[in-house]
């Protein structure tokens, strides 16, 4: 078969965007855009200093509409005012140091919203979220289950968002799907409990998305498209393998040009996203002074529990490509060695991409799993590695 002499530096296409290898650098939130969610300077110098590292370079989470930011210094992309800085942004990556324009980076700008995947301090009000009914296990509130015109809005602001990219020279575009964010909530039965047109069955679960890349679809139909999602939520009743191959199936009819397959989320069950240590200190640090010893004798109980695996979503993701027909998965999660790599892409006709986040946060050698730079986001501290440990507080 074709596939048994791929190599991992192969040019490879996500619908009509030629890739000049399989590597991918997947979305990685920065902590370092404005606290209105412009691009600054600093983004801009770490965008220069990883472009050309892979074939793929998508960026951190933006936030669609002001009540979906999940963190104080993401990037934003929920008004026009912020296009000027997210040209330089995807200009920085699209004109790294490679001659020929055939052979450098291409950017993808990951579309999110939060959902209740953040905090009332963060965006001034209760978050919002399918149901009521989950509690958010950092803040303990329940959030707001949203109306009919709340979905409506949140969904025409992805296709804002979506045209706001296309304008700002991206080349293409990721929707959040996975981690527990507003989108993967509508998916996941473990978030999602409503029985109108929204809820109750998988196409009602699935609605949410599929109008997000139906409203995108329809003013933009060749911008190259790709969706990050869980092959499992790791959560009673939540997303399956099974499940994530049927939502698959249904997102390559819609169109999508490729599907990353990730796992996990952020609010119940951030080690199976990210595996390998549990920095415990670190995030305890970050949490308001009355909920500390709640939450260190929570993580406590997960140190050791989440080691670190080569490949750990590729079980799943193998389910999940085994539904698609035509279009690429690619695989993240753990993936490091690229005698592995090479034959994951070399085994599975429909795994053609490999994406790796934290060793681009190391950037020079090799990325321990610590999860210190995981930590760090709640830590409101910029992204980088923390493998020494985290500045001292000068207070
Ligand atoms: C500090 C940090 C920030 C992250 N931010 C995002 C994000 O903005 N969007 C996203 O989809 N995933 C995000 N992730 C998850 C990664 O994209 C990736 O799915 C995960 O880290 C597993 O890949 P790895 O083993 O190569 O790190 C983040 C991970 C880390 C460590």
């Amino acid at each position: 078969m074709m596939y048994e002499t791929r190599t991992l530096y192969d040019k490879e296409k996500i619908g009509s965007m030629t890739l000049f290898d399989r590597f991918v650098r997947s979305a990685t939130y920065e902590g370092i855009a404005s606290n209105k969610g412009e691009v600054t300077q600093a983004l801009i110098k770490l965008y220069d200093k990883i472009a050309d590292g892979a074939g793929l370079i998508i960026t951190g989470h933006m936030y669609v509409h002001p009540l979906g930011k999940a963190a104080s210094h993401q990037t934003g992309i929920y008004k026009d005012t912020l296009i000027p800085g997210l040209i330089k942004l995807a200009n920085t990556v699209q004109y790294g140091e490679r001659v020929h324009y055939n052979e450098r980076s291409r950017v993808a700008f990951q579309l999110s919203h939060a959902g209740m995947s953040t905090s009332s301090r963060m965006i001034g009000t209760t978050p919002l979220a399918p149901s009521n009914n989950v509690v958010n296990p950092y803040t303990l509130k329940k959030p707001k289950e949203m109306s009919h015109e709340e979905i409506l809005e949140v969904i025409d602001a992805f296709r804002i968002a979506a045209l706001r990219a296309f304008e700002a020279e991206a080349d293409a575009i990721q929707i959040h799907a996975a981690h527990g964010y507003l989108v993967s909530q509508f998916l996941s039965p473990f978030f999602n409990h409503r029985y109108d047109e929204w809820g109750g069955s998988d196409e009602n679960r699935f609605r949410f998305l599929k109008e997000i890349i139906v409203s995108i679809r329809k003013e933009l139909p060749r911008f190259p498209l790709i969706v990050k999602l869980n092959q499992c939520d790791w959560l009673p009743k939540g997303i399956t393998p099974r499940l994530t191959a049927i939502y698959a199936r249904w997102l390559e009819k819609l169109g999508v040009d490729a599907i990353e397959i990730s796992g996990g989320t952020v609010s119940h069950s951030v080690f199976n996203m990210c595996r390998g240590e549990v920095p415990v200190n670190e995030i305890v640090q970050a949490q308001p002074e009355k909920f500390r010893p709640a939450i260190e004798e929570k993580f406590n109980k997960m140190v050791g529990k989440f080691d670190f695996e080569e490949a750990y979503n590729l079980e799943g993701a193998k389910v999940v490509a085994d539904s698609v027909k035509n279009i690429p998965i690619i695989l993240v999660g753990g993936l490091r060695k690229q005698a592995t790599m090479k034959q994951i892409v070399q085994q599975n006709e429909r795994i053609r991409f490999v994406s790796q986040s934290r060793p681009y946060i190391k950037i020079e050698g090799a990325c321990i799993s610590c999860n210190r730079c995981l930590a760090a986001v709640s830590n409101d501290l910029p992204i980088r590695c923390y493998e020494r440990g985290f500045p001292k507080k000068k207070d």
